[in-house]
């Protein structure tokens, strides 16, 4: 009966696979969705979440304590389609008794790809050179010209060496690294596979050619990146992030770029996103941002969506989730 059916609340229009998901259980779920590309407007979150029994929402939706009143007591579910939780109060949420679904290995191949595809084109410089053959900055081959820095030989080092951290290491070997360098809360077995050395976090600041950031959000790791940070590393070394843009301080990491302290950066994590057009950071030349599209191929986001879903089912089921976080 419609009394017993459960609320379910979908932040934004997802791809068909998680749709097509959520609609097989048209009879135990009275669906809703903010039916848009756009994120859903907050007054529209706090409207469409009440009385919810499970939320799917997008790593643009701050769940947090306002949220989760508005919902009240029916919420059991949240799952977002995403595999960073930071935009979730998971104290609140735990202490409220509610589960929460996401989605990791789905989109750790992606993401790394990616993460490579950034750190290459920042190191050779892949935007300034297209810019140059469109604008006729091409005059002729010239010894020096839009120059970078190379794999080969070079030290790596990989800050959170996570399944997404790991996925980058095993790519980026291949290429000729000389030492892979990694730090995080503790050694990781798994490091083996890439003769990853555990190493301080300033050591690897200052040894790597190469700093990629891929750890987690936390209160630990915001604002982690900072003056001190950029200062440590080598005048000739690249910065990498693809994890989330509050680990970097955004203002030190442009003028570690202006001032030449550092050679270049990629970005692919910004505060706020979108960054503003006007944004510092979009003046300089050695700084290569991307819109956060990290796992952004069509089969990646098809197996996102469709795992956010089943978390989302199993979840109001009362069953065991596919890829559950445990709080
Ligand atoms: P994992 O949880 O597997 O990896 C996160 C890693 O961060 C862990 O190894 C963790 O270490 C480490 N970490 C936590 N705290 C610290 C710290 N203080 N210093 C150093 N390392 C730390 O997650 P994934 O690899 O699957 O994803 C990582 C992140 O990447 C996500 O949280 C998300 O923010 C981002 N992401 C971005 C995408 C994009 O589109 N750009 C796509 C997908 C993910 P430990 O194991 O010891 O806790
Ligand atoms: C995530 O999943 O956390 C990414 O940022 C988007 O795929």
């Amino acid at each position: 009966s419609a009394q017993q059916m459960l609320k379910v609340f979908v932040t934004r229009r997802i791809p068909p696979e998680g749709m097509k998901t959520l609609q097989k259980a048209a009879g135990m779920c009275n669906l809703s969705v903010w039916d848009s590309d756009e994120p859903v407007p907050r007054a529209e979150l706090l409207k469409g979440v009440a009385g919810a029994h499970g939320l799917l929402c997008l790593l643009s939706d701050k769940i947090d304590t306002e949220v989760l009143d508005a919902a009240g007591p029916n919420l059991k579910v949240i799952s977002t389609l995403s595999v960073g939780f930071d935009h979730l109060a998971i104290d609140e949420i735990k202490k409220r008794g509610i589960r929460v679904g996401y989605t990791p290995d789905v989109l750790t191949d992606a993401t790394a790809e990616l993460t490579v595809a950034l750190l290459l084109a920042t190191a050779r410089r892949l935007p300034e050179g297209v810019e140059e053959v469109k604008n006729g900055g091409w005059s002729t081959w010239k010894p020096l010209w839009l120059c970078g820095y190379g794999l080969s030989g070079s030290t790596v080092g990989v800050i959170g060496l996570g399944r997404i951290g790991l996925a980058i290491a095993r790519r980026l070997k291949p290429f000729g690294v000389k030492r892979l360098l990694y730090t995080g809360r503790q050694p990781k077995p798994q490091a083996q596979e890439v003769e990853g050395e555990y190493v301080p976090l300033d050591t690897l600041v200052s040894e790597s050619d190469f700093v990629v950031v891929s750890c987690s959000l936390t209160p630990e790791t915001q604002g982690l990146c900072d003056q001190t940070f950029f200062s440590k590393m080598k005048k000739t070394a690249i910065f990498i992030n693809t994890s989330r843009g509050a680990v970097v301080n955004q203002e030190d990491l442009f003028k570690a770029l202006e001032s030449g302290q550092i050679a270049a950066a990629g970005l692919d994590v910004t505060t706020p996103e979108p960054l503003p057009t006007d944004h510092p950071l979009l003046t300089l030349k050695n700084c290569v941002v991307l819109p956060h599209i990290g796992s952004a191929t069509y089969s990646t986001r098809g197996v996102m969506a469709e795992l956010s879903a089943n978390n989302l089912l199993a979840g109001l089921r009362g069953s065991e989730m596919p890829s559950e976080i445990k709080l």
